[in-house]
């Protein structure tokens, strides 16, 4: 959409500006603070915000013609959704496997017998760069209008040269043509492909020395992923994976402790991942020592819905002073969504988040996720305007308006990119 002004904008008289302070993840009981300024103002200039308060009379501006005024009376203001958690490439789907699934067959048993990740493998090398672009594009579109306005994309369907490079180069021309911020991570070790049958240790060795190395010249990923779990990578092989990715200067993160309880959450301590994520079967230990050495805690609500597992513990992670972020886990397999309504829904009602903390989840800690919340994730001076406009005066519409997409308008870098 064109706007009239070049990225400066006044939002005036907003019921609540939920601003979400903060320059770094919020931890424990810091999550229930949302700082919400009342019938507030703010002033976005060059798609910065320069200004958030309730006077009336604003701070001077050289010519305030130049911004764009959207009135907010009666609505909720917040920061731009951050999705820290996504397999959002990716060819064909998986319709199927979700019967069987609803039948009794588990997740893991499909994938043994060759569908799961396997089959979004062949239908991912099998598509062509034009193919797995326009269904992204599609996918980033619907997000955009659920109020997300930066998304962690992961490769993973390739797991080989070819395909992850493919996967990778789909991401970044998607950032570079979409409103929504991009953020690649490299997730060669998703599973192991019938080229290495059986070897796993080979296969790492294959990413580690030949993929990674190429990937981080090219500048093609900020971070590493791994699938830490029983059947697909072991710790040790996670462990070596995540190093050799420390030492290129790739950022980490890890699928850990998904299905079975596995030392994934203290691996993620170990190697001080920026983010360990599902984290359903989490040891005590490993939530305490994440909390210790800050490892945002990203849950996946969705994920567990659609797989039938029972929740992982926000509570007890919130509780030792973890921070954890909420994501949507996008992918076709565990969890075909990107619905933010219903995750905010699964996490105030089964995972006992109160809608604070859930709100906390998917701004600044998603954005501490990404290694962002310096830039985004809040509503603070300095901060880039990725803002969300609710059609509701309260915050706590999100997950009392079961699965309702309440997004009225998405700003982004200071421009409307959404408006229904
Ligand atoms: O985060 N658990 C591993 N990876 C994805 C699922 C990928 C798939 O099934 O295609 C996840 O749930
Ligand atoms: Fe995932």
């Amino acid at each position: 959409m064109i706007q009239p002004f070049n990225r400066n904008m006044i939002i005036r008289n907003a019921a609540q500006v939920v601003r979400c302070s903060a320059n770094a993840a919020k931890c424990g009981v810091d999550m229930s603070e949302l700082h919400i300024e009342e019938n507030a103002n703010i002033v976005i200039t060059g798609g910065i915000i320069t200004y958030v308060g309730s006077e009336l009379e604003f701070p001077s501006f050289a010519n305030l013609s130049a911004y764009n005024t959207v009135d907010a009376t009666g609505k909720a203001i917040l920061p731009g959704f951050v999705d820290s958690h996504t397999h959002l490439v990716f060819g064909g789907y998986r319709e199927d496997e979700f019967a069987w699934r609803m039948r009794g067959d588990s997740y893991m048993s499909i994938m043994e017998r060759g569908g799961g990740i396997h089959s979004t493998m062949m239908a991912t090398r099998n598509a062509s760069f034009e193919e797995l672009y326009t269904a992204a594009k599609k996918r980033l579109e619907n997000m955009l209008r659920l109020g997300i306005t930066t998304v962690e994309a992961k490769s993973g369907y390739g797991m080989n040269r070819e395909t992850e490079l493919k996967q990778l180069a789909v991401i970044k021309e998607l950032n570079r043509t979409q409103p929504i911020t991009v953020v690649p991570t490299f997730m060669g070790a998703h599973a192991t492909p019938p080229e290495y049958k059986n070897r796993e240790d080979d296969f790492i060795n294959y990413l580690t020395s030949k993929i990674m190395p190429e990937i981080r010249e090219k500048n093609l990923a900020v971070f590493c992923d791994i699938f830490c779990e029983k059947n697909v990578f072991s710790l040790e092989q996670s462990r070596r994976y995540l190093q050799k990715a420390k030492e290129l200067g790739f950022l980490l993160k890890i699928h850990a402790d998904e299905i079975v309880q596995f030392g994934g959450a203290e691996l993620a301590a170990e190697m001080r991942c920026t983010s360990a994520d599902h984290l359903l079967q989490a040891s005590d230990a490993g939530i305490h020592q994440m909390a210790e050495n800050h490892v945002v805690a990203t849950l996946l609500p969705c994920t567990a819905f659609s797989l039938k597992e029972r929740f992982a513990d926000a509570r007890k992670m919130i509780d030792a002073g973890c921070a954890v972020a909420l994501a949507t886990d996008l992918n076709p397999g565990s969890s075909f969504t990107s619905s933010v309504p219903l995750t905010f829904a699964l996490a105030c009602i089964y995972m006992r988040m109160s809608a604070e903390e859930a709100v906390n989840a998917l701004t600044i800690n998603g954005a501490a996720a990404i290694a962002r919340a310096e830039t985004i994730g809040s509503i603070d001076p300095g901060k880039r305007a990725d803002l969300l406009m609710l059609d509701y005066p309260s915050y706590k519409f999100l997950p009392y308006h079961i699965g309702m997409n309440i997004v009225k308008m998405v700003i982004k870098n200071g421009e409307i990119v959404v408006n229904n």
